[in-house]
């Protein structure tokens, strides 16, 4: 490719993925799949390594990140971060009203309410529309450049369009992990056998600084703003700051709302205090600003914060109670999590028994004495959680917790890996939990989906002494199943139904399903991908392990080391007789001709005697190109049924041949 059609392609992928990240993000619509998003961001990035005189400094590249940083640029701040100051109680709250009515000399104001979100501030800058650094709170008066970091949050605009915008200005707001990402961010960590995080705020906060910014792409964090800063905004309240930030595409919550007086605030804070728990993201508490911009700079700052705003907190629901006891649970991979069990207590409408403790640390942090009443809270995380001792009531005979040196299923001797926080129990090939732990992991869905097995049958076909390894349940028979509890000729065909059919089951899904440390489903998939057939991957060496998409050192050694055992290749190999698929059906489409070169496609809508995805092999086999969006570039509009209409205006405005199914078909005939 010349360098001349290199920047023409190269503006028209950017043109694209800020065509789709716009709507997307600004108008909630989705046109592509998230694959599809991904490979025109791949196509940009291939294309600005081979020509990098040619990517722009708003590239939307950055979006995957790529860079490492060894250490941030330390920055001052222009203005310094200050923090807020907090209050529990309506009386404060109050309070503070009256020192603004005075500190305005009985003016009239007003106040504009918004939630308190629970996440880290980030200072960012623009210089000429572009974002130019993303500084870090730090101790409020230099913090971190963390811009490559920052760069990777899809919902920031890296260049701001629109007319009037100043040279230079601040905008300030809340980096947080969504509730829903933060719960698949577990989840997924639970599946490959990694220590979960406790909270979405810390892990946030963990992610904004990491060195490494394609890992921090892939957690996709979020921000929401709230403060605009400079001398040349041209605003007279936050209100307005707040609708022209809005408008220069920058997200806002919706959730914000101008209060004539402080009992409008209050009602304001009663209102949240329950709905937001529907929100997407942890809040803990109501931000109350004095509306005009003069009056702020009026009543101005203390040392530490403004006088101008307040923060109210709402109150964690806590509550005293006794610990009876602590039980250790062990998972599939052998961790061990302490537990708490609890004298029974209502707590924010529920029944509390029991709370996680995490680990030794925490029992250790908390000097926890069976017997002692305890305070326990439901703040920002669903399962409840121990906060603190009581101390004047503990008693003179208490003696502190001891954390078990051995395994309470299988009695072997615990471990403790340095610089790991968890116990683990050796025995993974005896201890019972881990043994169940990894045929339920084997039969989940998103492994090879055996509905009709359970956590309770598996228990079952285990003290049975039928079933000790996924392969075992291919030589069950009707007379096993038979002998399990309420099991009659239909319960026990469905098993085998399921056991049977799960043998189609793709191979990235057995990949997962064996359960090897750390490799979680995306992993599972790409190394299917990768390698092809399990024999491919088995004597890959460490260094070819390296080589594949997604692959880090540790996931190459857990991989390597697994294939080496003894046990592992007896397994395999018994899956493999068994019928299972240890070969990717992924293929790419053969080329059988080239009467589609140069050309490119767009598929829309759905067709008679094609899926889409068919579509799209028999143009790639006849040399065509896809493309994801209609562009004055484009070849040919392959139109279906139920197309938009606005992307056949779009195609015919800009001259692009819109064909249908049949003249498609004849094109390649
Ligand atoms: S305004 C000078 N608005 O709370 C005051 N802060 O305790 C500037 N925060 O450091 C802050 N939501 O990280 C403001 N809607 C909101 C907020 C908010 C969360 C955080 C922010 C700040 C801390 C202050």
């Amino acid at each position: 490719m010349s360098p001349s059609e290199a920047k023409k392609k190269i503006q028209e992928l950017t043109d694209q993925v800020n065509y789709h990240n716009d709507l997307y993000y600004q108008k909630n619509k989705t046109e592509i799949s998230d694959f599809e998003f991904d490979q025109l961001l791949k196509d940009l990035e291939q294309l600005e390594k081979e020509f990098p005189e040619l990517k722009q400094p708003d590239s939307p590249t950055q979006r995957v990140g790529g860079t490492i940083t060894k250490e941030f640029a330390s920055v001052v701040h222009e203005y310094p971060m200050l923090s807020l100051g907090n209050t529990y109680s309506p009386q404060e709250l109050e309070d503070f009203d009256g020192r603004v009515a005075k500190g305005l000399d009985g003016d009239a104001y007003e106040y504009f309410c918004e939630l308190k979100f629970d996440g880290v501030s980030i200072s960012l800058i623009y210089e000429n529309g572009l974002l130019t650094r993303g500084i870090t709170r730090g101790d409020g008066v230099r913090g971190d450049d963390v811009i490559a970091n920052v760069k990777t949050i899809r919902s920031l605009p890296l260049k701001i369009k629109g007319k009037n915008i100043p040279a230079k200005f601040e905008v300030r707001g809340e980096v947080f992990l969504p509730k829903k990402v933060f719960k698949q961010l577990n989840k997924e960590r639970e599946d490959i056998g990694e220590e979960t995080y406790a909270n979405a705020r810390n892990t946030a906060s963990g992610t904004l600084k990491m060195q490494d910014s394609s890992e921090v792409a892939r957690r996709k964090l979020d921000c929401f703003l709230y403060y605009l800063l400079g001398e040349e905004n041209n605003v007279q309240t936050h209100d307005e700051a707040i609708h022209k930030i809005e408008s220069w595409g920058f997200q806002v919550s919706p959730t914000y709302k101008k209060c004539k007086n402080i009992r409008e605030v209050l009602e304001y804070i009663a209102h949240w205090e329950k709905k937001r728990a529907d929100l997407p993201l942890e809040t803990d508490g109501v931000v109350i600003k004095v509306n005009s911009l003069d009056q702020q700079e009026r009543l101005g700052f203390t040392a530490k914060s403004p006088r101008w705003a307040i923060a109210y907190k709402y109150k964690a629901e806590s509550i005293s109670t006794r610990l009876n006891g602590i039980t250790y649970q062990v998972g599939r991979t052998g961790a061990v999590t302490p537990v708490a069990e609890l004298e029974p207590v209502l707590l924010a409408g529920t029944t509390v028994k029991r709370a996680s403790l995490h680990n030794a640390n925490e029992i250790a942090r908390l000097d926890l004495h069976i017997g002692d009443y305890v305070f326990v809270e439901k703040g920002g995380e669903i399962i409840p959680k121990i906060t603190s001792v009581d101390l004047n009531r503990r008693s003179g005979h208490t003696k502190a917790v001891e954390y078990i040196a051995e395994c309470p299923e299988c009695g072997t001797a615990l471990v403790r890996k340095e610089g790991e926080a968890n116990h683990y129990c050796p025995n993974e090939k005896g201890c019972p939990p881990q043994i169940k732990g990894k045929i339920e992991h084997f039969i989940q869905r998103k492994a090879m989906d055996i509905d009709s097995l359970g956590e309770k049958t598996i228990g079952q076909l285990y003290d049975l002494n039928l079933v000790k390894t996924p392969a075992d349940l291919y030589d069950l028979k009707k007379e096993d199943l038979l002998r399990l509890e309420g099991f009659k000729d239909l319960s026990s065909k469905n098993v085998l139904d399921g056991i049977e059919a799960s043998k189609a089951a793709p191979f990235e899904a057995v990949l997962f399903g064996i359960g090897i440390r750390f490799v979680g489903k995306t992993v599972a998939e790409k190394l299917a991908r990768y390698f092809k057939t399990i024999d491919n991957l088995a004597s890959a060496s460490y260094e070819q392990l390296l080589e594949a998409p997604e692959v880090g050192e540790k996931i190459a050694q857990s991989v390597f080391d697994f294939f080496r055992e003894k046990e592992s290749q007896k397994e395999i190999e018994r899956l493999k007789a068994a019928g299972l698929q240890f070969e990717s059906s992924f293929k790419e489409p053969e080329k059988v001709s080239s009467s589609l070169a140069g050309k490119s496609f767009v598929i829309s809508g759905t067709f008679q005697r094609y899926e889409r995805d068919q579509l799209k092999d028999l143009i790639i086999a006849h040399g065509g190109k896809v493309l994801s969006s209609v562009s004055g570039k484009l070849d040919y509009l392959v139109a279906g049924d139920n197309m938009g209409p606005a992307k056949r205006e779009k195609a015919e405005k800009l001259g692009v041949k819109i064909i249908s199914e049949e003249e498609f078909e004849r094109m390649i005939a």
